[in-house]
């Protein structure tokens, strides 16, 4: 069994930070969404692993991923030059998937638990094709399902105007090598995409199995800015273990489940858990409210920050209430204008704002 993990396409959704940062490598609780991809493709026993990227976002996800020595998997790089599908992306790799069974992991998805069941029992039934389902409230912007009275896929459909059912597909597939010739067998959609979907949809039409299961646990796609709050929201309640290793002086308080990386400083500040505080940040003489993630070298200094993700070599100065906001990396906030009491931002990297 191979695995596929798609870290290419352009991030539209989340500019102006996927202007200089691939959305596969924003953090959740300080940590790149594909590394936790990664970890889960790993601990599911599988070890030869291709990752999808594009000339934009390939150069980053190397850097950041290596020889895959980290997670003791091989990686295979594979360049898709265009955003043309998902479909398209399984084409691009056929070198590399050959004649295996495959787990396909979409780069800016995460599940609670993790794929090793799923793996398990695509193994042991051997279906030709396994899917997740998740119950949504806004079925329309994702793939959807149509059951039957036994529960059964019958149809699936991407981003219908009018879905038929609440259950959206969720970025993990497992295939055997007959999605290939579904996929010889699709034209683009209308969004200009070779949709796996509508490849999926082929299989049903020729008759092949297609197993589905309802996740009942926590899915986060992390496609546009609030998406990726609330999934650093999710993981640091559920994932988060107190860990204190950075400075903190005698007038701070660190309360609950916080985690201070090495070389971090808190200094007469007070940090409410859950929230992660990353290598080499100082706060200074404020609050850190939780589900708060503050990165590497940033400095947070007579401000209160909650519920926002921070990316690293930031300076937020003098900010009364930072909340909900998603900042880039070597960004400088500060106050400027006593009327700006609470402010909620989302700022693309290397910018500079007075409020
Ligand atoms: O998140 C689940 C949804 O993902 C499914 O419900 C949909 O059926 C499926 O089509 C997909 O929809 P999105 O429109 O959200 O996909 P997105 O364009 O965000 O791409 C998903 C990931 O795949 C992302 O990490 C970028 C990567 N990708 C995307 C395209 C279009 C590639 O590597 N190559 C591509 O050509």
């Amino acid at each position: 069994m191979k695995a596929l993990i798609l870290s290419g396409g352009s991030g539209t959704r989340l500019k102006p930070i996927t202007h200089t940062i691939p959305k596969q490598l924003l953090p959740v609780a300080n940590k790149p969404i594909l590394f936790y991809v990664l970890d889960q493709v790993r601990d599911a026993g599988i070890t030869d692993i291709g990752i999808i990227i594009s000339p934009e976002t390939g150069a980053h996800i190397r850097e950041a991923v290596g020889d895959g020595s980290m997670w003791g998997c091989g990686i295979t790089y594979i360049l898709q030059p265009e955003p043309l599908g998902l479909a398209h992306a399984v084409k691009t790799a056929q070198d590399f998937l050959g004649d295996s069974s495959f787990l396909m992991f979409l780069g800016d998805n995460l599940i609670e638990g993790g794929v090793k069941n799923f793996v398990r029992e695509f193994e042991k039934r051997s279906p030709d094709t396994l899917i997740l389902l998740k119950d949504v409230p806004t079925p329309s912007l994702f793939g959807v399902a149509e059951l039957n009275g036994k529960g059964d896929v019958v149809h699936l459909v991407e981003k219908p105007e009018e879905p038929k059912t609440n259950l959206a597909l969720v970025g993990v597939y497992l295939f055997t090598p007959e999605i290939h010739k579904a996929i010889s067998r699709i034209k683009p959609s209308w969004r200009g995409e070779l949709e796996i979907t509508d490849a999926i949809d082929q299989l049903l039409k020729a008759g092949k199995e297609v197993r589905s299961h309802i996740l009942t646990g926590w899915w986060l796609d992390t496609g546009k800015k609030d998406d990726l709050l609330e999934a650093n929201r999710i993981v640091l309640d559920d994932l988060l273990k107190r860990d204190v290793k950075g400075e903190i002086d005698a007038r701070s308080k660190v309360v609950g489940r916080v985690e201070i990386r090495e070389g971090a400083k808190v200094e007469n500040s007070t940090v409410r858990g859950p929230a992660s505080i990353a290598e080499g940040a100082e706060i200074r003489n404020s609050f850190i409210g939780p589900f708060t993630s503050i990165g590497a070298c940033t400095t947070v200094e007579d401000s209160s920050v909650g519920h926002s993700v921070i990316l690293e070599n930031c300076r937020i100065y003098r900010i009364e209430r930072l909340e909900d906001s998603l900042i880039g990396t070597g960004v400088e906030l500060q106050k400027a204008d006593e009327r700006f009491k609470a402010v909620r931002l989302f700022v693309g990297c290397d910018s500079c704002l007075e409020l």
